[in-house]
């Protein structure tokens, strides 16, 4: 039987092109349970699963906990600005005391990057990195590939620019080490302030022309601007950073084919893209949250499966 090489989701660095694949096969067929009518498979009735976020979350939080209640498994929601973590506690004295409760995986969202590295190596539990910091958010990364395979029929040989604050966006890192991996071409558009500067060692390249990016584009990537990541303006006015970078109806309009928008969300609507390029059909933004479910539960069921 196929069985993912980590025990751990860290990050999309440390899966091969075979992990990837099996994740989206397990996908598949989660995506079609729910889609019936009973939407739920008796698969982990003997998992409990921790999800705990130190940083605020809408469809991470929600999607996780929903895969992990169609998967039947036992489910603890952990957020920490109710919890004793305010109190002083640590990370790993925090955690230590949710698996002493009998908990076998913890799905973590953290402000700081490697903290569920860290965490994997200090805990007895299978450890699901639900977004660190800048650094990884593995899950988004899987579920926009899958999102990209269902519209287009492959990620391989397709054109993907990732628009915005590459930066502060774990997302955007995510992205580049799936889609690299799947055979995609890569490249970043924004200010070249929010560009790091070790991009190119990644194997994708820059655009620094917005219209010359989505030209050469199948899809494109918007992200947000991480303001609760910065604490210079790296850019003169978000009036002029939309003036450059942001999609609008008319960008959209003079290119000379139909390409693919994406968004992981959260949009902040009129500034990196307006309402009429969101809600448009070109826009697959529910698709990815809709496959996201589907996503997680493969990657719980599949990590869940290396611990029975
Ligand atoms: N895409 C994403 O991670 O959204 P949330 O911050 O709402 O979870």
């Amino acid at each position: 039987m196929s069985e993912l090489s980590v025990k751990h989701l860290l990050g999309i660095k440390y899966l091969n092109e075979k992990d990837i694949q099996l994740i989206f096969e397990t996908a598949d067929h989660f995506k079609e349970v729910i889609n019936r009518s009973i939407k739920k498979v008796p698969s982990l009735r003997d998992i409990t699963i921790a999800n705990i976020f130190f940083e605020n979350s809408t469809r991470t939080k929600l999607s996780f906990e929903l895969a992990e209640k169609r998967l039947s498994a036992d489910v603890l929601n952990f957020s920490a600005s109710q919890s004793s973590v305010k109190k002083g506690e640590t990370l790993i004295d925090t955690v230590n005391n949710i698996l002493s409760m009998k908990v076998d995986m913890v799905v973590m969202r953290h402000p700081n990057p490697g903290a569920g590295i860290f965490l994997s190596k200090h805990v007895n539990a299978s450890i699901v990195n639900a977004g660190d910091g800048a650094h990884e958010h593995p899950t988004q990364a899987l579920l926009d590939s899958y999102s990209i395979r269902e519209k287009l029929g492959d990620v391989s040989g397709k054109n993907v620019v990732i628009v915005g604050d590459i930066l502060h966006s774990r997302v955007a890192l995510s992205n580049i080490f799936a889609l690299k991996l799947q055979g995609a071409n890569v490249k970043v558009c924004g200010p070249k302030t929010l560009i790091p500067k070790y991009i190119k060692s990644l194997g994708v390249d820059v655009e620094t022309n917005l219209e010359k990016a989505l030209q050469w584009c199948d899809v494109a990537n918007m992200l947000r601007i991480q303001n609760e990541r910065m604490d210079i303006s790296y850019f003169p006015t978000t009036r002029e950073y939309t003036q450059q970078f942001g999609v609008n109806k008319a960008t959209l309009d003079k290119l000379d084919k139909e390409i693919v928008i994406m968004h992981p969300g959260p949009i902040n609507r009129g500034v990196e893209i307006t309402s009429d390029v969101a809600d448009s059909k070109q826009s697959i933004i529910l698709h990815q949250v809709e496959n996201g479910v589907a996503i997680r539960m493969a990657v719980i069921y599949l990590l869940a499966s290396k611990i029975k």
